[in-house]
Parts: structure tokens; sequence; C-alpha cells
């Protein structure tokens, strides 16, 4: 039996998803919940699926399984099982976003990724790094951190509020670039965050590569929220979580790198495989758990058998747009303004009134551990562009009751603040 053969064997046998009972352990809402989920306590409120996702027992189960199966030998489990579990894994993962499985290699996170790219990049004097006010602080740091190695000149385009349309965004592209000869490489969000804006990536990319700078889309949030087309996107490098919306136990995102580059893009830690083909560069990295990278086809397999994109599309998207407007109306509240076909599917903003506090990350936190010690609800409070707002997500697991907890704690608060004023 050839490798990616018994792989698929191993996963046959082990596959949990198969026996789901899809009505009574599916249904979306209390149902999917409580029987696959592991949330804390009845007294508890969870509104932030978007910043670490939530992990059902079936994907919980095929990790569990296969860290059994490491200890069962260990020796057989790195010398012979490891690398074929993880090409397969990496072919599924290349085969959920539309690329060629030489293109894909899984790696721990995003932000990773971003960084592997960074530093494998060779940047010098002469490039420049772009990346904008609304991309993810830690690879902005991640950019940041690499020019002052290399003494690239780090750009950050600021992006201001109201975002007008997807045009004003590619227009803000165009003329930046145009402005800035010297960029050679743009870091592109594809949903921001926490501001949750679908950016147009398949047009800034096309503005970029018309410049001659290299991307790479950061697409964290995309995989299980959005339909993810590598191809049509355009780009040299994405990445993409699988521990966020797909259900991914926690460390595992795709690392794809155009057709041809491959050659350019090496691990950030050199180990035996470091001289060998792309894949066996990331997966040869010593002595480290991979367990989660071999779960991705299982979790892949779940976000399917409980209805895939459409299904929790619909499902989410209607719990998130009634949540937003419960959230406005009952507390006189405003959402981000963004043009609605440039808002997450899966979260949305809305801003807080100046009485909570000011737009500062001391606030943010205080309100955030505030609203979880005092209510019991979990949610997001952050800064985006000087205002204070409260970020929520929707998962097949939430219902009504969860935002109504995080609408009473803000009512709460907010009438307190009012009175000491
Ligand atoms: C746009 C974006 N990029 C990168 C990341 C980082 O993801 P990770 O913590 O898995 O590296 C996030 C996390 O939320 C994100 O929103």
């Amino acid at each position: 039996m050839d490798l990616v053969a018994r792989a698929k064997r191993f996963r046959e046998i082990q596959d949990p998803i198969e026996n789901l009972d899809m009505k009574e352990q599916c249904s979306f809402g209390e149902r999917i919940r409580n029987y696959l989920f592991s949330f804390a306590t009845e007294a508890s409120w969870f509104t932030n699926h978007g910043s670490f996702g939530a992990v059902p027992w079936p994907v919980w189960d095929a990790h569990s399984h296969l860290l059994n199966r490491v200890d069962e030998h260990p020796d057989t489990w790195f010398r012979r099982d490891l690398n074929p579990l993880y090409f397969a894994a990496c072919d599924a993962a290349a085969k959920f976003v539309g690329a060629s499985n030489e293109e894909v290699v899984l790696v721990d996170n995003a932000t990773t990724a971003v960084n592997t790219v960074l530093r494998s990049l060779r940047l010098g004097e002469k490039d420049g790094v772009m990346v904008t006010s609304f991309s993810y602080a830690a690879c902005s740091i991640a950019a940041r951190a690499v020019c002052e190695s290399t003494g690239a000149k780090l750009h950050v385009m600021e992006i201001n509020l109201p975002i007008i349309s997807r045009e004003s965004i590619v227009q803000m592209y165009r003329e930046y670039l145009d402005e800035n000869r010297d960029v050679t490489f743009a870091l592109v969000d594809h949903i921001t965050s926490p501001s949750a804006v679908v950016m147009p990536v398949k047009e800034i990319v096309r503005v970029c590569r018309e410049r001659g700078v290299k991307v790479m889309v950061d697409a964290a949030h995309s995989p299980g929220q959005l339909p993810l087309d590598v191809k049509d996107i355009g780009a040299q490098f994405l990445t993409g979580n699988f521990h966020k919306w797909v259900f991914c136990t926690r460390g595992s995102a795709l690392l794809y790198v155009q057709d041809g580059l491959q050659s350019s893009i090496y691990p950030l830690v050199a180990s035996h495989g470091y001289y060998d083909s792309f894949r066996e560069r990331f997966v040869s990295q010593a002595t480290r758990d991979m367990v989660s990278f071999c779960v991705t086809p299982t979790a892949i397999s779940f976000f399917d058998k409980i209805g895939g994109l459409v299904a929790v599309t619909e499902y989410n998207t209607s719990l998130i747009s009634w949540a937003t407007d419960m959230l406005c109306e009952h507390l006189s509240l405003s959402p981000l303004p963004v043009p609605p076909e440039m808002k997450a599917p899966f979260m949305s903003l809305v801003v807080l009134p100046p009485s909570l506090g000011p737009p500062t990350p001391e606030n943010e936190k205080r309100l955030m551990d505030k609203i979880f010690s005092d209510y019991g609800v979990q949610t997001v409070i952050c800064v985006v562009d000087r205002r204070l707002c409260c970020r929520i997500s929707t998962q097949v697991y939430n219902i009504r009751q969860d935002y109504e907890k995080l609408a009473e704690a803000l009512e709460n608060e907010i009438k307190q603040t009012n009175n000491c004023v």
C-alpha cells in the first residue's frame, strides 16, 4: 500500500464524523451547542468565535485519537506515519481553497505564515513593505520587525472610516502605490480584524501586480466564512486559518505559495528537511507536535457534514444581521460605517457611546473583562479608527439569547456610566 493510501485508511478507521446524527446532534443552535461543544457553564454566553474559534468534540476525538497513536509507538509516528498524514492534510487544505497540491503547506497559524513569507523574501534597503492601518496587529508587527532587521521601509497606508465602497479602497491602493514606488511587497488582509471588513482582494492584487508589487493575502478569517479560490484571487502568497471558522483544533493554517515560487519560501526553523522539497521543508522540523495539521481533513469533513459553507452561511448571516439590528435598536447604537457588501459574513461591529470611556487599549480590556466577569458574556471590545466598538461573531452553536445577554450587559454599563456623569 502506498503512503497516501495508508494515510487514507487511518482516516477512515478513525473517522468520528460518519456516525453523527444530523438531526439530533447537528441542528444549529442549542442542539449542536449542547451535543458537540464544550462551553463552560450555563451562565456563560459566548459571542466571540472570531478570535480563537471553538472545537467540536468529533474533531477533538480525531485529535485525541492521533495523540494516542503518537505515544502508542513514537518512532512509528515520527519515522513512518507523520509524513503521509501531513501530506494528505496539505492536499485536503489545497482542495478546500482551489490550489494545486504542490502549492500548499500547513503551518501553525496565519501569523507564522506571514512571518515565513516575509523572512523568505530577502528584503533589503531598496524594498518597501506595505500594510494598512486595518491590518492585523501581529502581522503589522511582523512586517515592522522584518523591516527593522533588513533595512526595508515600512509603509502603513491609513484607512479611515467611513469606508465608502470597494472601489474607494482599490483607488486608495492605486494612489498609494503610484506615490510610493519603492513598495515591493504588500500584505493585504481579506477580512480585516478586528474591524471585520471584507476587502476587495482580487482587485487590490491586480493593482499591486500591475505595478510589480508582490502580494500576500492574509485570509486568516476566510476559510469557512467566505468562498475562497486562491487562483482567482491571483496573489503570490496567501494564508488562512483552519482553526477559526473550519473548526480545526488550534494550530492549522494553510500557506499557499503560487506555483513556481516554492523554491524561494523556507520555514522559520531550519531543520532536517530544509534543503528538500517544499513540503518536506515544512514537515521535517525537528520533534514537534503536528497532530493539529493531521486533523485538518477531519475538521473539513465535519464542516462539510454539517452542511458546508451554504448551510453555515445561511444560519450565521441571518443571526448576525438580527443581532446587529437588535443591539443597535435596543441601545441606540450604530453599526460600523462600512458598505453592506464589505461586511464580514459572520462578524459585525457596533460603535459604543463615548460614555463607556475613551478608545484606548486600556479601556478595551477593562470593558471586555467587566462584561465577562460581571455578566458572563464573552465578547470583543476593540478600537477601530478611534471608535470604541463591540465586535460580535455568529457561529452555528449561537442562539439569540447570547446577544440578548450582551445587550443587557451593555445596557447596564451604559446606564451606570450615564448615572456617574
Ligand atoms: C487578519 C488576521 N490575520 C492574522 C491573524 C492571526 O491568526 P493566528 O493567531 O492564528 O496567527 C488574525 C487573527 O485573528 C487575523 O484576524
